[in-house]
C-alpha cells in the first residue's frame, strides 16, 4: 500500500531535494501537537512545518505576529517526538531573525538544540539573504518562504494575492534564486499565481512547495486545522477541505453534553 511505503523511509532535506529529481510530488502539512503529528507521520505526510500560523489557529490572535520563539520552540518538541517518518521544519517567529545575522543563527540553533527540529523556514528574500547564509554556514538547514509572507502583514495591508504585477513577480524570482544560490533546500511559494508558481518551479533545481500556488508546484502545503475543517470560517479559493471534523466535533461534543445531562452516561459497561 503506498501510504505505508511512504511511511517507511525516514525523510532528510536530501530525501526530499531527490523526490524532485525523481519527479515525485512532496506532501507537507502543518502541525503543532504530539498526538497529530503522530496521525499525520503515520498516514505518511512528507514534511511537517511547526507554522507560525499556530499564533492563530492554536492561539487565537488575528496574525502571526504574536508568537514567541520559547513558544515555537515547545510545540515542535512535541512534533518531534511524534514524527518517525517525516522531515520536522520549524518556523522562525517574527523578530527571530531580522535583528542581526548572529541573532538569527543563535536563535536557528536554539530551534534545532532544544525542539530536535530538522530545519527552520523564514520569510523573505534579498533583505533576509544574509541572515540565510550565515545560518546554512552554520549547518542549518533553511526552507525559504516567498509570495505571501504572513509576519509582513502590516507592510502588505492583508492577506490578499501577491506578485500579480510584473514588478513584483520579477522580484520573486530573483528572490528565488538568490534562496537556492545561498543554500536553501527548499522554498515555499504562498499565495501568488499558478502561472508564476509553475515558471519558478520549473527554474529551480531545489523543490519549491506550494500554497494557493497553482498545481506546477513541486508539492503542497496546507494548514492542518483549515484541511480537516476544523477552522469552518475560513475558506480561500486554494483550500479544499479533505475532512469536515468541526461538525463532527460539535456533534460529538454535543452528544457528550446530552448523555451527561440525561444520566445515560457512564453506563454500566462504562463504570468499575
Ligand atoms: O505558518 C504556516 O502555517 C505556514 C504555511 C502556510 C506554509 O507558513
Amino acid at each position: 500500500m503506498s501510504v505505508h511505503s511512504a511511511a517507511t523511509a525516514r525523510q532528510t532535506t536530501q530525501t526530499i531535494i531527490k523526490k524532485k529529481l525523481d519527479g515525485e510530488k512532496i506532501s507537507m502539512l502543518t502541525s503543532y501537537d504530539f498526538t497529530l503529528a503522530k496521525l499525520l507521520d503515520e498516514a505518511g505526510v512528507d514534511i511537517i512545518l511547526i507554522g507560525d500560523s499556530a499564533s492563530n489557529v492554536v492561539c487565537g490572535n488575528s496574525t502571526t505576529l504574536p508568537i514567541t520563539l520559547d513558544e515555537m520552540i515547545f510545540l515542535a518538541k512535541g512534533v518531534r517526538r511524534a514524527a518517525e517518518h517525516a522531515l520536522v521544519v520549524c518556523d522562525m517567529p517574527f523578530g527571530s531573525y531580522q535583528i542581526s545575522e548572529q541573532e538569527a543563527v543563535r536563535n536557528a540553533m536554539k530551534i534545532l538544540q532544544l525542539s530536535g527540529a530538522d530545519a527552520v523556514k523564514l520569510e523573505g528574500g534579498e533583505e533576509i539573504l544574509p541572515a540565510i547564509k550565515h545560518m546554512i554556514q552554520a549547518g542549518v538547514p533553511v526552507m525559504g518562504h516567498l509570495g505571501l509572507t504572513p509576519q509582513s502583514v502590516n507592510q502588505f495591508g492583508g492577506y490578499g494575492l501577491r506578485a500579480k504585477g510584473d514588478a513584483e513577480a520579477e522580484k520573486l524570482v530573483h528572490d528565488a534564486h538568490l534562496l537556492e544560490e545561498a543554500g536553501c533546500f527548499s522554498v515555499v511559494l504562498e499565495k501568488i499565481p499558478a502561472a508564476l508558481g509553475k515558471r519558478v518551479s520549473e527554474e529551480l533545481h531545489i523543490p519549491v512547495i506550494g500554497i494557493g500556488a497553482g498545481n506546477g508546484t513541486d508539492g503542497q502545503v496546507l494548514v492542518l486545522h483549515d484541511m480537516l475543517g476544523l477552522n469552518e470560517g475560513f475558506k480561500p479559493k486554494f483550500l479544499r477541505r479533505f475532512a469536515e471534523l468541526g461538525v463532527q466535533v460539535k456533534a460529538a461534543v454535543a452528544e457528550y453534553v446530552a448523555a451527561v445531562k440525561d444520566g445515560s452516561f457512564p453506563s454500566e459497561t462504562e463504570q468499575y
